[in-house]
């Protein structure tokens, strides 16, 4: 079996509820929460798009046709701002439209989990390696976090995913990994398991949503048994199949903010407005200011 082959489609699963996220997702999905000015969402498929990915596809549910509306072309709007003379906003509308075909959707009916998730896009992805983002995980870093986990995969093969170091009472949130020997840039993979407590823990590798696997992993996901939190998880699964083929990790150099929590979300606001040449300097005093004041009426309190 080859285990290098291309890998031509991303996977992005946004059918889940967004709970933590109420009563904002009440009406809409968590997806689209926006960073700064651009939807969560977009910041993974510009990270796929720019690691040499071709197709995206979409697992998605009832209440999330915003985000199919959002990938879709916009004529009304386009015709209003050519007619203000708006051509900058007009060219950066054209510039983020995906190439015709190249998005596709397909639905999970019911949420049962991430792992579940994935399983919906068995038929779309085929019998090829695939690349999975998670978006509400959103990375920060110099260099894309699946551009550099593409370069592994072209190393090692296989089975790849990004990890990167959690406090180690925080490993009771993410996917957790045991790790062997350094092989080329990346880590031999030993075990994983999803949401262990601190003392069962085998390291503190946590999984940041960035996944490159092989298709016999649909295999293993359709029988797969409900595990943490009572959702069909990925991680069990891909458990399985560390039995016969292998993992590596790439520890990612970069930050990933978990904007499916609400302090992740907030911390990726800041960052990524202080990050943008036509605020950056203006949200860095505005935080400064917050700080100031912050601590003035700490004091005061006190
Ligand atoms: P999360 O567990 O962070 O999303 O899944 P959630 O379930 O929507 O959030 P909470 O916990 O209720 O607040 C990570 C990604 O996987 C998708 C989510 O949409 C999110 O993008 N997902 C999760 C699915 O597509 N289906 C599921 O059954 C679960």
């Amino acid at each position: 079996m080859n285990m290098k082959r291309p890998v031509r489609k991303a996977v992005i699963p946004v059918a889940g509820n967004g709970t933590r996220f109420l009563p904002a997702t009440k009406a809409m999905p968590k997806e689209m929460l926006t960073i700064v000015d651009r939807p969560v969402v977009q910041y993974a498929v510009d990270e796929a798009m720019q690691a040499g990915i071709e197709n995206i596809i979409f697992v998605t549910s009832r209440n999330k046709t915003a985000i199919e509306d959002y990938f879709d072309s916009a004529p009304e709007l386009i015709a209003t701002l050519t007619r203000s003379g708006k051509t900058v906003q007009v060219t950066q509308l054209e510039k983020m439209l995906p190439l015709a075909g190249t998005v596709s959707y397909t639905r999970q009916q019911v949420p049962l989990g991430l792992g579940h998730a994935v399983w919906c896009a068995r038929e779309l992805v085929g019998d090829e390696p695939f690349a999975l983002l998670l978006p509400d995980m959103v990375s920060y870093g110099r260099k894309g976090c699946m551009a550099g986990l593409m370069e592994l995969y072209e190393e090692v093969g296989g089975n790849v995913f990004a990890v990167e170091e959690c406090a180690p009472e925080e490993t009771s949130s993410y996917g957790v990994i045991g790790v062997g020997r350094s092989v080329n840039h990346g880590l031999e993979v030993t075990g994983m398991v999803e949401k262990p407590k601190p003392e069962d823990a085998p390291s503190n590798y946590y999984l940041n949503g960035r996944y490159i696997l092989q298709p016999e992993i649909f295999d293993l996901l359709a029988s797969q048994e409900r595990g943490a939190g009572n959702e069909i998880q990925l991680t069990d699964s891909m458990q399985k199949l560390l039995n016969v083929q292998p993992f590596h990790a790439h520890p990612y150099t970069g930050r990933t903010f978990d904007c499916g929590s609400k302090r992740g979300f907030i911390e990726a606001n800041v960052a990524f407005a202080m990050l943008r040449s036509d605020m950056g300097e203006d949200i860095y005093n505005s935080v400064k200011d917050l700080l100031d004041m912050h601590e003035k009426t700490r004091v005061k309190a006190a």
